[in-house]
């Protein structure tokens, strides 16, 4: 089957110019990105990983906080579909002489680009962003905010091991108030209709979560009963700047919210996932970090081709004569 034929057939599925949370992203259109995401997979399998989607297409990686996985993949996304890339640091830039973000994106706009990939640790920053530039903005991360992408590569991984998101039950473990994996994750998995249990300390659990649609316990235990896939959370200690510590140290943390093998051994049918980077033996046991049932690395090798399919359908959505032909 054609890849650019099936993804045209659906385009107008995909009801936004730009990727800044899931919160407002059908059911629909999720599964049009995933849907796509599989098959740049395929692509991604072949010798040659390489196709001319984005030919012509300039995307501009603004990348004003450390990452590893978000940061790679979607360089590799973009070369994987032929776009010219240009990547951005904060660090060595004119940021260090005090220019703005505004004015840093204008700038790098004004030397003729078509999509803005952008982390920053200000939440909002991508809605900001699209204030300030013409182009597209994919939000790579922005602060405890949201970073879609990270959970639409969950949302890819779990649809390989499950046959429906309908009724599965998915928790997500640890520091929730900082966490904008777990916001995306939420608003994806409660739009295609699974089930999500948060467990973390009282402290890194925001008040009113539940009116997300999720259920709130302190338990690991209770958390665990019944679960498909435990999503456990990086603990972020650079975000907790402000106030009293939020639990008393890493071992006690470990001992109440860790994944160990004992877990894995209770539930012989658990999934264990974590967006990295992790804190080996403080969210998970290494020997769970090493397991079978731990798909991290799955997790990662998804995000290339999820980056990708963001990438195509959104420089689809450009105006007639600007998009990127096949
Ligand atoms: N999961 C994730 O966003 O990892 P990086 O910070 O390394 O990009």
């Amino acid at each position: 089957m054609d890849l650019t034929t099936v993804a045209q057939e659906k385009l107008t599925a995909l009801n936004h110019r730009h990727l800044l949370g899931l919160v407002d992203y059908s059911a629909e259109e999720i599964g049009l990105i995933l849907e796509t995401a599989r098959h740049f997979r395929d692509v991604l399998d072949r010798r040659i990983r390489r196709v001319p989607t984005l030919r012509g297409v300039t995307v501009v990686n603004l990348f004003f906080e450390a990452s590893t996985r978000t940061r790679i993949s979607f360089e590799l996304a973009e070369k994987r579909l032929s776009a010219d890339t240009v990547n951005f640091s904060a660090s060595g830039s004119s940021v260090s002489k005090g220019e703005t973000l505004k004015d840093t994106a204008r700038n790098i706009e004004a030397m003729k680009i078509d999509l803005v990939v952008i982390r920053h640790k200000s939440p909002g920053a991508a809605h900001f962003l699209t204030r300030c530039v013409e182009s597209v903005v994919i939000n790579a991360g922005d602060g405890a905010h949201e970073h879609p992408t990270q959970a639409l590569l969950d949302l890819l991984t779990m649809s390989d091991l499950f046959a429906s998101f309908e009724g599965l039950n998915v928790c997500i473990l640890g520091d929730i108030a900082h966490s904008r994996v777990a916001r995306s994750n939420i608003f994806g998995l409660r739009a295609l209709g699974a089930n999500v249990t948060l467990c973390g300390p009282r402290t890194m659990m925001p008040v009113g979560i539940e009116d997300l649609g999720v259920r709130v316990t302190h338990r690991l235990d209770e958390a665990l009963e019944g679960c498909d896939v435990a999503m456990a959370l990086r603990i972020q200690l650079e975000r907790q700047t402000d106030g009293p510590a939020l639990f008393p140290s890493l071992r006690e943390y470990h001992e109440r919210f860790g994944i160990r093998l004992a877990h894995l051994e209770q539930h012989p049918d658990l999934v264990v996932m974590h967006p990295g980077p992790v804190n080996r033996g403080v969210e998970l046991a290494s020997e769970v970090v090493d397991h079978e049932r731990a798909v991290i690395l799955d997790q990662v090798t998804n995000g290339v081709a999820v980056r990708m399919a963001v990438l195509y359908l959104l420089a689809g959505l450009m105006a007639p004569g600007e998009e990127a032909a096949g």
